[in-house]
């Protein structure tokens, strides 16, 4: 999580339990300390099932949730909206016993959604990891974290030891059993492929696929790896059902999602909002713009730039985003004022994601490099024009994961964006803000071979 977002203001009122057309959904009941099982039961009410394991247990009733969130239309929140009850299908139904893993790395630098459920809201994410586990039938989930991210691990190892205690996890007839491992902060680490690769003992680097986890994975069985926010609509899903998760949102992509907002704005923070809501009604939510605005940066470092002049017709969701190159992701949403140099915003990024790459694979090593090099030369007056598509061709649909294309879609969607800036630093080098403080924040260390499992599970 980023510095800048360390202060984050939740701006959502404290709530009683969620109504089906209205927010706060998710974020019913937040405040500043994490909420224990008493409050979250007192906001949300008992998992319907968690004094009734047998019938769980069972194929056909766990096969009837999965089809229940087909009908909500869940899609993954981790960046791919992946629709979830295909993937919880494809798990129960694989060769073996099942594993879960909560996704809880969070490595884009400009989210914190995953750190506010997991630090404030703890028992909604281990509420979507046990149904989650429960309906494809693993008798384990892992919430990982990153290691950095100690508030958000504590708060998960506090609440593991509450329901353990209360008798509503720990296997042996009582639920599955919920394990918090550290992982390493790192951009790829949160790769599902690195997270699981990580969780067996080797580096957390992406592995070559197939097979995926969900074939084959944790203990080389078959694991649902989902993000911590998408577990934690499956939790309210389980207990409200597909109808009340679609009184909001879009008709593609319903529900809720959270978003974190940063850059120049009031309130910069993690709001929840309806899919296909306007990005003029999340900024007036965030106390309205604080400097003219050049640009917004959505769903995340492997996103999209949109320029200024679109602005006023956003609206969050992939439907209404697509014209504009863009969707939703992991629910970024950074602002660029108008004081930053896109060019200059777009280099350093360039440079930033091809050190986070884990260098296993030519189109990163040699093509994501080449980029940033590209850039830097571009933003300090080269002709580097035709060079950069050259590269931006070579270097996506190559790698082993799915890192080189997020790098070159982001870089390509900063030309697209901001196309004059760019030329004018071609033919005059660099501006004078240029020189001025980053704006995108660029927290993490360059990749060196990150370390294998270091720290055991602390739960
Ligand atoms: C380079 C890279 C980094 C990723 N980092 C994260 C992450 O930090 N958290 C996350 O939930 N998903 C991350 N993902 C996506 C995961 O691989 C995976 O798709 C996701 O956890 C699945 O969860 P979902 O279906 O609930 O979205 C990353 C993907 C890539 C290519
Ligand atoms: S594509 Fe890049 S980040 Fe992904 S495994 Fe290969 S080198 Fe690593």
């Amino acid at each position: 999580m980023s510095s800048q977002l360390q202060s984050r203001i939740i701006e959502q009122p404290e709530a009683p339990a969620p109504q089906g057309g209205t927010l706060p959904r998710l974020l019913s009941g937040i405040g500043r300390h994490a909420l224990d099982l008493d409050g979250h039961e007192a906001v949300h009410g008992p998992l319907p099932f968690a004094h009734d394991r047998g019938r769980w247990r069972r194929r056909e009733r766990a096969d009837a949730l999965i089809e229940e969130v087909a009908r909500a239309g869940l899609l993954g929140r981790g960046g791919a909206a992946f629709p979830m009850a295909k993937k919880m299908h494809a798990v129960a139904h694989g060769r073996g016993r099942a594993m879960l893993v909560a996704n809880g790395a969070e490595g884009e630098p400009a989210s914190a959604k995953d750190h506010t459920l997991l630090e404030l809201l703890p028992h909604l994410v281990l509420d979507g990891a046990t149904v989650a586990a429960e309906a494809v039938g693993a008798d384990e989930a892992v919430i990982a974290v990153c290691e950095s991210a100690e508030t958000c691990a504590d708060a998960i190892a506090i609440a593991i030891a509450e329901r353990e205690g209360a008798g509503l996890a720990g296997g042996r007839g009582r639920g599955p059993a919920l394990r918090l491992a550290t992982v390493p902060t790192h951009y790829v680490a949160g790769q599902e492929c690195a997270l699981v690769n990580y969780l067996d003992g080797g580096p957390a680097l992406p592995t070559f696929t197939p097979p995926l986890p969900f074939e084959r994975g944790l203990a080389r069985r078959p694991t649902l790896v989902s993000n911590v926010e998408t577990l934690a609509h499956l939790a309210l899903i389980a207990r409200h059902g597909a109808q009340w998760f679609r009184s909001l949102g879009a008709p593609a992509q319903p529900g809720s999602a959270l978003i974190t907002l940063s850059g120049p704005v009031a309130h910069p923070g993690v709001y929840e909002i309806e899919l296909g809501s306007s990005l003029a009604s999340l900024i007036a939510a965030g106390g309205g713009a604080t400097a003219g605005l050049r640009g917004v940066l959505l769903g995340g470092y492997a996103g999209s730039f949109v320029g200024a002049a679109s602005l006023p017709n956003l609206a969050l969701s992939d439907e209404h985003l697509a014209p504009h190159g863009a969707r939703v992701g992991a629910g970024v949403v950074a602002l660029l004022s108008e004081e930053a140099c896109a060019v200059a915003e777009t280099a350093r990024l360039a440079r930033w994601l091809a050190d986070q790459s884990s260098r296993q694979c030519g189109p990163c090593v040699h093509g994501l490099d080449a980029l940033a090099q590209a850039l830097a030369g571009l933003s300090a007056g080269e002709r580097q024009g035709e060079r950069i598509e050259q590269l931006a061709r070579l270097t996506a649909r190559r790698g082993a994961c799915g890192h080189p294309d997020g790098s070159v879609n982001v870089i390509m969607s900063a030309i697209e964006a901001f196309g004059e800036e760019f030329l004018e630093h071609a033919r005059h080098g660099s501006c004078q803000a240029c020189a001025r403080p980053p704006e995108l924040p660029l927290p993490h260390r360059p990749v060196e071979m990150l370390p294998a499992r270091r720290r055991q599970a602390r739960a």
